[in-house]
């Protein structure tokens, strides 16, 4: 074999020139990624085009820290492409809570949930975060992930992390400047919406996340 696997992150592997995750239901794919066979394990190619998370620790993330067990709020679920990275990673002792306002994506997605029993789907409007909170209430969420195209993304991002995000959870915010606005610059976008999180986290980083997704950057943080 002219491969070898290695560790970047808990339950994130490089393989060659990409990245991937250990496969939970081993046989299938979700979006027709690539599967690969290494000592007895299967790996899910991690697509770097068709997933924010997945863009971000391909341009270098220095620490991911969404592992074995984790709690996971995910907005913007869509038809669980990233989210399916994750149920890989958190395993049988995690779970994610997945979040979308468009229910033709939630068809999708709720077949996804029905393998794999730790993502749980919940369809409804992430800038209205109470409207779901009987779904996760008894839950410490110990990581925030959000890839919404919306104006006001970071208001959304903050509303959630008050209320369900624990104290010192990790916020990783996928910014898309042309959602915002179409005139701005998108390095003046990144900085607002940056300066908007800075009272309640501690920005870790930010990562461009060019060339797989134009004018977008993904945020992370630390709550406060
Ligand atoms: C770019 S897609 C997400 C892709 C997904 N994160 C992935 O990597 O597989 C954006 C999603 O945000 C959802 N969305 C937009 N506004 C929303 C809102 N207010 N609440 C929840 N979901 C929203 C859309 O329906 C769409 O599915």
């Amino acid at each position: 074999m002219g491969f070898g696997v290695t560790r970047i992150f808990d339950g994130v592997y490089r393989i060659g020139q990409n990245i991937a995750t250990q496969n939970m239901v081993e046989g299938t794919s979700v979006y027709s990624e690539q599967r690969i066979s290494f000592e007895g394990k299967e790996y899910r190619i991690w697509d770097p085009n068709r997933s924010k998370v997945g863009a971000a620790i391909r341009k270098g993330m220095k620490e991911f820290l969404i592992g074995e067990g984790s709690k996971v709020l995910y907005l913007g679920a869509a038809e669980g492409t990233t989210i399916s990275h994750l149920s890989d990673i958190v395993g049988k002792s995690g779970v994610i809570f997945g979040v979308d306002i468009s229910a033709r994506s939630m068809r999708k997605f709720i077949y996804l949930c029905e393998k794999r029993p730790n993502i749980v789907p919940i369809l409804g409007d992430a800038s209205q975060p109470m409207t779901y909170k009987e779904h996760i209430s008894g839950f410490s969420i110990d990581a925030l992930v959000q890839d919404v195209s919306q104006k006001n993304q970071a208001e959304i991002f903050l509303k959630n992390a008050r209320a369900y995000l624990k104290r010192e959870g990790h916020g990783y915010l996928s910014i898309k400047a042309r959602s915002i606005s179409a005139s701005e610059s998108a390095e003046s976008i990144f900085r607002q919406e940056t300066k908007k999180m800075e009272n309640e986290f501690e920005i870790l980083e930010t990562i461009p996340l060019e060339p797989f997704e134009k004018e977008h950057e993904m945020v992370v943080g630390k709550k406060k």
